[in-house]
């Protein structure tokens, strides 16, 4: 049989990218142009920046994942787009640009979940085997999600308040770390000792569900009140404390899920999957259940449009199509 190829489009957030994927398991292109310069000295994403950004890049980005990947647009057998969840200004971007692609070259479309797309970034080096568990850590998402098929996403727990990301990104601000901070204070946690007591939120007994503004707020408490005590506080420390009670709770509730629902497998999915003290921990911990763990490199796990057009290729051969009235949702379920 002929190829499978489908052109994926992200622009959920701060990096346009665009991505050819050959039978839903071979990156053939995968362009990511970044933002993160322009935002870092508003120490967060500016959402109208993005936009622009967006607007500045598609083309470009798109001319160059077809170089790339030696295709033309006749090539291409669907187009897959983020939908959503995202910044709505930044999601409209892709979404316009898709469907005048599908429109202009007569092609199939297919709108797609962002979170869908982080887990299928799996898909990229393992074959998935259900049923699987999926903790998803991103900058904007904290979720495990129960899959017992292909396409077929429950949402067992979630964050109440802030995402891992964002009380990373929050915490290293506190430090004066730039942004994003994730990877400073993972850096630094590697240095220093987990002296400092900090809270774990559990919630309830049988809850799969997370919160990380309470030690957030514990973490800041910390360190004004050493200041105002005028004692000091080793920053190392302070993020070493930080990162084992976050990642004590993140695998606790991962492994508990993992043995009530029977999985053969867990997938690490989102930009924080990058951190090296829950790669390790989420490790060892699946190990020793004996399953089997997968994690994506790097490159796919922050965002891109390889993990989109994967998750596009399910959902094209599920027989999902859009029309030329998908729109942005910026609070789209999974
Ligand atoms: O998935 P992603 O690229 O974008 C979203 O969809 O949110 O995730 C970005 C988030 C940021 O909050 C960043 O600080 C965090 O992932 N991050 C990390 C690490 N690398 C990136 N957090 C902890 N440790 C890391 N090594
Ligand atoms: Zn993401």
């Amino acid at each position: 049989a002929k190829d499978e190829l489908i052109l994926g489009i992200e622009t959920s957030c701060d990096e346009t990218a665009v991505a050819i994927i050959k039978n839903g398991k071979e990156i053939v292109a995968n362009i990511v142009s970044s933002q993160i310069e322009s935002h870092q000295r508003f120490g967060g994403v500016v959402p109208e920046i993005a936009s622009r950004h967006h607007v500045e890049q598609m083309t470009v980005v798109l001319e160059e994942a077809l170089e790339q990947g030696g295709v033309t647009m006749a090539d291409i057998d669907a187009i897959a787009v983020t939908e959503g969840p995202g910044l709505v200004g930044a999601l409209l971007i892709g979404v316009n640009s898709a469907k005048a692609l599908a429109f202009a070259h007569q092609k199939p479309l297919v709108g797609v979940h962002h979170i869908a797309g982080h887990i299928y970034a799996n898909q990229l080096v393992a074959d998935l085997d259900f049923p699987l568990l999926a903790l998803v850590v991103s900058g904007g998402h904290t979720e495990l999600v129960y899959m017992k098929e292909h396409g077929s996403f429950e949402v067992i727990g979630e964050t109440r308040d802030d995402a891992v990301g964002e009380a990373y990104d929050k915490v290293a601000r506190t430090l004066q770390l730039p942004y994003p901070g994730g990877p400073h204070i993972d850096r630094m946690a590697a240095e220093g000792n987990p002296s400092i007591k900090l809270p774990r939120a559990w919630l309830e007994e049988d809850s799969y569900d997370f919160s990380f503004s309470g030690l957030k707020s514990a973490v800041i408490n910390t360190l004004h009140n050493a200041k105002q005590k005028g004692e000091e506080i080793v920053a190392e420390d302070l993020a070493a404390s930080f990162q084992e009670s976050v990642i004590e709770v993140l695998v606790g509730k991962t492994i508990r899920a993992m043995k009530e629902y029977g999985v053969n497998q867990v997938l690490l999915a989102g930009g924080v999957a990058a951190n090296r003290g829950l790669r390790a921990a989420l490790q060892e911990a699946v190990d020793k259940e004996g399953k089997n763990l997968v994690i994506p490199p790097l490159s796919l796990c922050t965002d891109n449009a390889a993990m989109i057009a994967t998750v596009g290729s399910v959902m094209y051969r599920l027989g999902k199509r859009s029309g030329m009235d998908l729109n942005a949702n910026p609070g789209l379920d999974i």
